[in-house]
């Protein structure tokens, strides 16, 4: 088996990014030596070994990764895919999870000071270095998949869940495959229970949270489910942003204790590693990054939940001026984050 490497020089004389950050995981995964060729694709040099292979195989997306075997090629266009084919058994090296004891509350106090400042990757990291599976991803939307790709890229163990509350968008539900098969992850999808359900169903029907507001319905169909998916965790990673809704999410922590939610261990840490974070920054992390997406942001939505709960963002609206629209903005958090509602 021989392995090549399309890495990008910019026409600056800069190295690409997306290189840059493809070669440092293959370091960290002990890896970095199984590549037995790197040639480079020089931007508006078309003569350049890069370019001319690239052109070959008729890919302009760097890195690229061209696996030679028995004189059959395959080729992959994200490093991702490639570690996932190659070397599934692969983790990153000297990154096991520590055997995490309870933070006390001025540890506790002192990581949040020390994290706020610091980025999105080296929060989580920090979560997954300390809890490994034992921290879960929750995940529904787009910040959730930077998240996840952060994850994915750490080399560190990690875990995955959805409330699947049954009234997702039939687009999200395809996401959610998506996002399952390109990061090659299992889903923990937590549906609700069967009798509580069937019994507010017959009672108040399919939709009386126009009627009576959401609480009720969130309540069987994620709060519930989201107790059980905490339960066992010691931690667990949001892609909650404080701009995503001044009023509600203006003060939340990177890392904090999570008072509203128990676990079995007895003390639950939440991270919001996007606190700090703008959507435009968001959007730029899945550009640059070929982050899978919702299909339905290409249709107008934004801010996405249920899909009787959620329509297409109006030219200049807020984004959660979409979701829950008949109720009022200080209302509109369907519980899962209870610090939300208690500064509210
Ligand atoms: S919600 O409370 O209004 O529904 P929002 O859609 O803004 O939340 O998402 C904030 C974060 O809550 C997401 O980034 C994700 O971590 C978590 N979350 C929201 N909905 C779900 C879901 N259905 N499954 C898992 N996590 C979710
Ligand atoms: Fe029910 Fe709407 Fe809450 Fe989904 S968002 S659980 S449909 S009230």
């Amino acid at each position: 088996m021989t392995i090549t490497m399309v890495k990008k020089q910019l026409a600056s004389g800069e190295p690409c990014k997306k290189c840059v950050q493809a070669e440092e995981m293959l370091k960290q995964r002990g890896l970095w030596d199984k590549v037995d060729n790197v040639v480079f694709a020089v931007e508006g040099e078309p003569d350049s070994a890069g370019m001319k292979l690239s052109e070959r195989l008729d890919v302009s997306i760097a890195p690229l990764f061209i696996v030679e075997r028995d004189g059959a090629e395959t080729v992959f266009k994200s490093v991702i895919r490639f570690i996932k084919a190659e070397f599934p058994e692969s983790r990153a090296v000297g990154k096991r999870p520590i055997d995490a004891g309870k933070l006390s509350p001025e540890q506790l106090s002192d990581l949040a000071d020390e994290y706020q400042p610091k980025s999105p990757n080296k929060i989580i990291e920090w979560a997954l270095r300390r809890y490994g599976t034992d921290c879960a991803i929750a995940f529904s939307g787009a910040e959730d998949v930077v998240l996840i790709d952060m994850a994915a890229k750490s080399g560190l163990p990690f875990s995955v869940f959805c409330l699947d509350t049954g009234r997702l968008h039939p687009e999200t539900y395809r996401f959610i495959d998506r996002v399952r098969e390109h990061y090659g992850i299992d889903i923990r999808m937590m549906a609700p229970l069967t009798e509580p359900l069937q019994a507010f169903v017959r009672k108040k029907g399919l939709f009386s949270f126009y009627e009576d507001g959401h609480p009720e319905c969130c309540g069987v169909r994620k709060l519930e489910p989201l107790k059980r998916a905490l339960a066992p965790q010691r931690a667990w990673v949001t892609g909650q942003r404080k701009d995503q809704s001044p009023a509600t999410r203006g003060d939340i922590d990177v890392i904090g204790l999570d008072e509203s939610h128990h676990n079995q261990a007895g003390q639950l840490i939440k991270c919001n590693p996007l606190a700090n974070w703008t959507s435009q920054e968001v959007w730029e992390y899945i550009r640059d990054n070929d982050v899978p997406y919702n299909e339905l942001h290409d249709q107008g939505f934004i801010s996405i939940g249920c899909e009787p709960c959620t329509r297409a963002s109006r030219p200049g609206e807020h984004e959660r001026a979409a979701r829950w629209w008949w109720e009022l903005a200080t209302q509109r958090e369907c519980g899962l984050h209870s610090e939300a509602l208690q500064s509210s």
